[in-house]
C-alpha cells in the first residue's frame, strides 16, 4: 500500500474516531453462570465459536499466542483461561459482553478486529455468557502472549473509528423463517465468522458485505468463495460431509487455514449443526 492510502487512512479513521469515542455502550451487570449445564452448553459455543483456533497455545490450554496476520500487523491471541493476573480471571459477565459483541476492553479502550467481535456482535447474551461459564471453569494458567508487532501509526484508540466505519458500512441482517437456515445462518455467521476468511474486505479491512463470502485476499494467499455459486457443484451432504472431515467432492483433503476450522470448530458440532451450515450455505444466501 502507498504512504497516501496510509495517511488517508489515518486521516479518515482519526476524524471519525472523536465521534465515536462519546459512545460507550452501558451493559447492565450480570453473573456468569456456574452450574454444569451452562458450562456444557458454554464448551459446545466455544468450539462453535472457533476460539480455539486461535486461543489454543501447544499444552491444549487456552492462554493464547497465535499470530494473526493482516495488512496493518500481526496480533497474538490473549490468554483467556481465568489466571487473574495475565488472563481473565477478574471478568465479569458483563465484561464478556462488552468484549465479544462490542469490541471494548474492561478499562472501555478497544480491542483489534483481528479479534473477530464483529461477528461475534449478533451472538445471543445468553450464549456469550455460557461461553463465559465455560472459560471461566477451566484451570487458569499463567501466561503472557507476546506484543502486538504494528506499524506506528496503528493505534487502540484508532478502533473507535474502524468501529463507527464498520457500523456504517453494515447492512441489516437477512431474516430467515427457515428455523434450520435461521440455525446454519448464526453458526456460520455469526459464531462460525467464516466471513472473516471468506467475505472480501474494502481499503480499511471492513468486510464487503454485499460480497459475503465471495472469497477473498488474504495475506497468505486466496481463499476461495464458498457463495451459492461458487458451491453450485457442492451438495448439501457433500457440505456437511467436508465440515465433518475436510475432504472435498473432487476427493482431495482441504489444507491451510481451513484445516484448524474443520479440526476444532466444525468436526466437534453435532450433525444437525453441520445439515444446517451446509442448507445456509447453499439455500440461505
Ligand atoms: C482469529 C483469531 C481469534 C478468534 C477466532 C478469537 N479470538 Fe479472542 N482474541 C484474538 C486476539 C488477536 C485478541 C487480542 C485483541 C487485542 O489485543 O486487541 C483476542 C482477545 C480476546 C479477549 C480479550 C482478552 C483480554 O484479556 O483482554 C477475549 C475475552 C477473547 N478474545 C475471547 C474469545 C472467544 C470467547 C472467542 C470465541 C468465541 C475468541 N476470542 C475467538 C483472536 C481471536
Ligand atoms: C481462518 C480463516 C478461515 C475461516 C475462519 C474459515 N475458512 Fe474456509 N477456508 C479457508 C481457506 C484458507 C481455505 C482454502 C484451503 C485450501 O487451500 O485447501 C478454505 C476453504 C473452504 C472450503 C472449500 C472451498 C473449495 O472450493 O475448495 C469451504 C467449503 C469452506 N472453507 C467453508 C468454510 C466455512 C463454512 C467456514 C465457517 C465455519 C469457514 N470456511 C471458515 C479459510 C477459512
Amino acid at each position: 500500500m502507498s504512504n497516501i492510502r496510509w495517511l488517508f487512512i489515518l486521516i479518515a479513521v482519526a476524524g471519525v474516531a472523536i465521534a465515536a469515542l462519546m459512545r460507550a455502550p452501558s451493559i447492565p451487570a450480570v453473573p456468569i453462570p456456574e452450574d454444569d449445564d451452562s458450562i456444557e452448553r458454554g464448551r459446545y459455543l466455544v468450539h462453535a465459536g472457533g476460539c480455539i483456533s486461535c486461543h489454543q497455545d501447544d499444552n491444549g490450554s487456552l492462554s493464547g499466542g497465535l499470530a494473526v496476520e493482516s495488512p496493518f500487523g500481526t496480533f497474538h491471541a490473549s490468554n483467556i483461561t481465568p489466571d487473574p493476573d495475565t488472563g481473565i480471571g477478574n471478568w465479569q459477565g458483563s465484561d464478556f459482553l462488552l468484549a465479544l459483541k462490542h469490541g471494548r476492553t474492561p478499562e472501555g479502550s478497544y480491542y483489534f478486529p483481528a479479534f473477530p467481535y464483529r461477528s461475534y456482535a449478533g451472538v445471543t447474551d445468553d450464549d456469550v455468557l455460557d461461553m463465559a461459564a465455560y472459560l471461566m471453569s477451566r484451570d487458569p494458567v499463567n501466561a503472557t502472549p507476546p506484543a502486538h508487532e504494528l506499524p506506528g501509526w496503528v493505534s487502540r484508540w484508532q478502533m473507535a473509528g474502524w468501529n463507527l466505519l464498520a457500523n456504517i458500512a453494515e447492512m441489516d441482517p437477512a431474516r430467515h423463517n427457515d428455523p434450520q437456515i435461521a440455525r446454519g445462518a448464526y453458526l456460520a455467521q455469526d459464531l462460525g465468522h467464516c466471513g472473516e476468511c471468506h467475505t472480501p474486505r474494502n481499503a480499511f479491512g471492513i468486510s464487503r458485505q454485499d460480497q459475503a463470502f465471495a472469497g477473498a485476499n488474504m495475506p497468505d494467499g486466496y481463499v476461495d468463495a464458498i457463495d451459492a455459486d461458487a458451491l453450485a457443484n457442492w451438495s448439501e451432504d457433500d457440505l456437511a460431509l467436508f465440515l465433518f472431515i475436510g475432504l472435498k467432492p473432487d476427493g482431495e483433503y482441504v489444507g491451510g487455514k481451513m484445516e484448524p476450522v474443520i479440526e476444532h470448530n466444525t468436526s466437534q458440532l453435532t450433525d444437525a449443526d453441520r445439515a444446517a451450515m451446509a442448507a445456509f450455505l447453499k439455500r440461505g444466501l
